[in-house]
């Protein structure tokens, strides 16, 4: 078999963090980081502080050179600074000497998220003097590892620390500031400045960081990465890259902000912070740059589009969904941009040695009797190392690269629902198992490289002739059934190990009767849904990453309604997936009385044991509704769709309920869902309480209508009116003035969906999922 070799000296290995795999959160006078205070998961994590050896010895089986691992601030300097704990310490003593004596060489990283709590309770990254509390913290731990560590890597995905952690306010510490957030960008490269002259002064070997750079392409770039872009996009673009790649890239290597930047900074809290020779400390000469890669940042000009709160500055663009496949978080997979970012790296930093130092992917695994055959993550894993090896070939200086990540572990806002590990853990009783990318990713790194072209996978017929078996007989060996003879089980698993078998759903389905095929039904196709888009797009990738077969099914008539029912009866089909459950449809309910599991996008009508997914009508127009009252209307009518829609009632009650706190009388107009009817009612509005100062309505299209009643009237939006929608739509940015409305997340509805039936498939207890909403403030309220 010919190999497509990596470089000599290639380093392959793999990366955690800290606060994701150790657990031990008390122990040993640890005292708590901001993730510990914001996070309501369970802390125990992988409990890898007390299993180390365990993992030690597992990455050794794997042939493992390299191991990436974080140290925790808060074991160090449990109250963020002043005495060092070397019990804490001790920890990283006893970790170092297992991994040097397994011969893994040890990757640290000073700082991957986990501040101590007393820091932020002094201001947290926003404070300069964290900075310096940060080079204390890397001069202690380099003065008590440094004889065992030689590469050193200050801070982890700063980007991610910074805007989710201060301005996005989804990560610890949950704040939303975008001034605060680029101060604590800034205060996060000074410390890094300041850590690499702590470290080099110390007698580090080699000095790096590591940063998440994603490519930042428009919807027809990512198939085609040269093509011209209007001078709209190109800035789009490029004001994106600023923001996520060059904003830490330039200062850090190059001694600059880029020029872009300056202003955005400026509007958001100003330039203050950034002192006179900060910029010096920042670009110390660096040894290596981590690079962390996982999906593109997809974009395109919008006009009216308001910033994005990871984004400040992002005003006018869009973030786009594309149709590729994704992984199980919704991230896209394109492998090609790897080697387009290692290509971009060393174009423009010739002198920088660069490695891969995450790269993964979560997908829903399976485990089955005889193991965890994620076949989604080996070609996720290959198709990257490909797109690398390319990049190298074209001389791109990559030294090495590390699979994010070792364990399934805590995946931050995600929790542990999130399977990013080649080794399966079972949190219930901490059990490791490998999972078939961890062989697979063995035997890459025991030949340095890719087997030239994949060998045709054995398939059932092939191990039945070499083990001279049915194939019925070799499914029933590889589902563990009892029945076969151990003669004949020896024979069978032989030839499976032999031939290199990974058992698929077919064979599975030999003996489980299970037929994978997928019923995604469409109860009421409504034109131009965006929703729907999403579902058949993002449902059908997940669940064929899964394995499973998707059909698709037009519920618009009584006649089809059976034929599907029947279906589900017969079990042809092994789930469904059913939308939306509205108006009084009894499908939903016929579909539940079956033994298929089922499960509903949008809540149905009727309440029910059936599992759903949906948005929270009621607390989008509640806070559409306050918005509205904090800005000083008193008089709000709303314009209500349908009653029979269960969205509707429930964006109705969230409205009286935020207008009941403020002993506010509702005001009602009904509607059907058409612009034309929204014009009507909102014409209705107006001419029974001429004082009227504001309009809710259910849905944009609604909202659209009721903007063009205004114009007609001769009343001034938003000066004499307010209208405030609901959905987000495409045409919601584009009216005069950009309507105010509320967005729900499209892609997330749909994957939440498909795991959901995923969850039920496994047969593991499920509750429905409510997803949160967003106040996106246009120019109309
Ligand atoms: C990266 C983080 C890492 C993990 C992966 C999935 O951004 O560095 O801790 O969460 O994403």
């Amino acid at each position: 078999m010919s190999t497509a070799s990596f470089p000599e000296g290639f380093v392959w290995g793999v990366s955690t963090s800290a606060f994701q795999i150790e657990g031990a959160t008390s122990t040993d006078g640890r005292g708590p980081s901001i993730w510990d205070v914001f996070s309501a998961d369970r802390a125990e994590a992988c409990d890898h502080y007390h299993r180390y050896p365990e993992d030690v010895r597992l990455m050794k089986d794997l042939g493992m050179a390299a191991y990436r691992f974080s140290v925790s601030w808060p074991r160090v300097f449990p109250g963020g600074s002043g005495k060092v704990n070397e019990a804490g310490l001790d920890f990283y003593d006893r970790l170092l000497d297992e991994l040097l004596a397994a011969g893994i060489t040890p990757y640290a990283t000073l700082y991957h998220w986990d501040l101590p709590q007393a820091l932020e309770e002094l201001g947290g990254w926003p404070s300069r003097d964290t900075a310096h509390r940060f080079a204390d913290y890397a001069a202690a731990v380099h003065g008590r590892l440094g004889d065992r560590v030689d590469t050193w890597f200050t801070l982890n995905e700063p980007w991610v620390a910074a805007f989710l952690g201060y301005s996005d306010g989804s990560h610890a510490p949950g704040r939303k500031s975008a001034a605060e957030a680029f101060k604590s960008a800034h205060h996060m490269m000074l410390a890094h400045g300041l850590a690499t002259q702590a470290l080099r002064s110390g007698g580090a070997a080699r000095v790096g960081t590591v940063l998440n750079i994603s490519p930042v392409l428009t919807p027809a770039q990512v198939s085609d990465f040269g093509r011209q872009l209007s001078e709209e996009d190109a800035e789009a673009v490029a004001r994106i890259d600023a923001l996520a790649n060059r904003q830490f890239l330039e200062p850090m290597l190059r001694g600059s902000y880029p020029a872009e930047l300056l202003p955005i900074i400026e509007r958001n809290g100003g330039l203050g912070h950034i002192r006179d020779g900060d910029l010096d400390i920042i670009a110390q000469p660096l040894d290596l740059l981590g690079v962390n890669y996982y999906s593109p940042s997809v974009v395109q000009a919008q006009p009216s589009e308001p910033a994005a709160p990871a984004y400040p500055g992002s005003e006018g663009v869009l973030f786009c969904t594309i149709p590729t496949a994704v992984t199980a978080m919704g991230w896209p997979i394109v492998p090609n941009c790897l080697s387009l970012v290692l290509r971009r790296l060393s174009a423009e930093y010739p002198e920088l040695d660069l490695m891969v130092t995450e790269n993964g992917a979560d997908f829903v695994d399976v485990v089955t009797g005889d193991g965890i055959h994620d076949v989604e993550r080996i070609s996720f894993v290959e198709e990257h190392l490909r797109a690398l090896l390319s990049a190298v070939e074209g001389g791109a200086r990559v030294r090495g690269y590390l699979v994010w990540t070792l364990l399934d572990n805590f995946e931050w806002t995600e929790g542990y629902q999130r399977k990013f590990g080649l080794v399966h853990v079972d949190f219930a009783t901490q059990k490791r198992r490998p999972k078939d990318s961890a062989l697979w990713y063995r035997d890459v790194i025991r030949r340095n490289g890719l087997t030239e072209t994949p060998p045709k996978r054995p398939t059932l017929e092939t191990v039945a002739a070499r083990s001279g078996v049915s194939r019925a007989t070799v499914s029933r060996v590889v589902n563990g059934e009892a029945s076969v003879s151990p003669e004949v089980r020896t024979a069978v698993m032989r030839a499976v190990k032999e031939l290199g078998y990974v058992p698929n759903a077919a064979a599975r389905s030999l003996v489980t009767r299970r037929t994978n095929a997928i019923a995604l039904v469409l109860s009421v196709p409504r034109q131009g849904d965006a929703l729907t888009v999403a579902v058949v797009q993002y449902v059908t990738s997940m669940l064929e990453g899964a394995g499973k077969q998707i059909t698709l099914m037009l519920a618009d008539t009584a006649e089809s309604h059976r034929r599907i029912v029947q279906q589900a009866e017969a079990r042809l089909v092994d789930g469904v997936v059913l939308l939306p459950p509205d108006r009084g449809d009894t499908l939903a309910e016929r579909l539940s009385r079956t033994d298929v599991p089922i499960v509903l996008l949008g809540k149905p009508a009727v309440a029910s044991l059936v599992p759903y997914v949906d948005v929270d009508n009621a607390g989008g127009a509640a806070a559409a509704t306050e918005h509205l009252l904090a800005s000083g209307r008193r008089r709000i009518g709303m314009i209500c769709g349908p009653m029979d829609l269960v969205a509707v009632q429930d964006r109705l009650a969230g409205h009286r309920a935020a207008l009941q706190r403020v002993g506010a009388q509702p005001l009602l107009a009904l509607a059907d869902l058409t612009r034309a009817s929204g014009a009507a009612a909102a014409r209705q509005l107006l001419g029974d309480e001429p004082a009227l100062d504001a309009v809710f309505a259910a849905t944009d299209q609604l909202a659209i209508g009721a903007l063009q009643a205004a114009r007609e009237l001769g009343r001034r939006v938003p000066e004499d009116l307010a209208i405030v929608g609901f959905d987000d739509i495409d045409a919601a940015s584009a009216t005069t003035p950009g309507l105010t409305t509320v967005r729900v997340p499209l892609a997330e509805q749909a994957l939440a969906v498909a795991r959901l039936l995923l969850s039920r498939l496994e047969g593991r207890h499920t509750t429905s999922v409510v997803l949160p909403t967003r106040l996106v403030i246009r120019e109309s309220g």
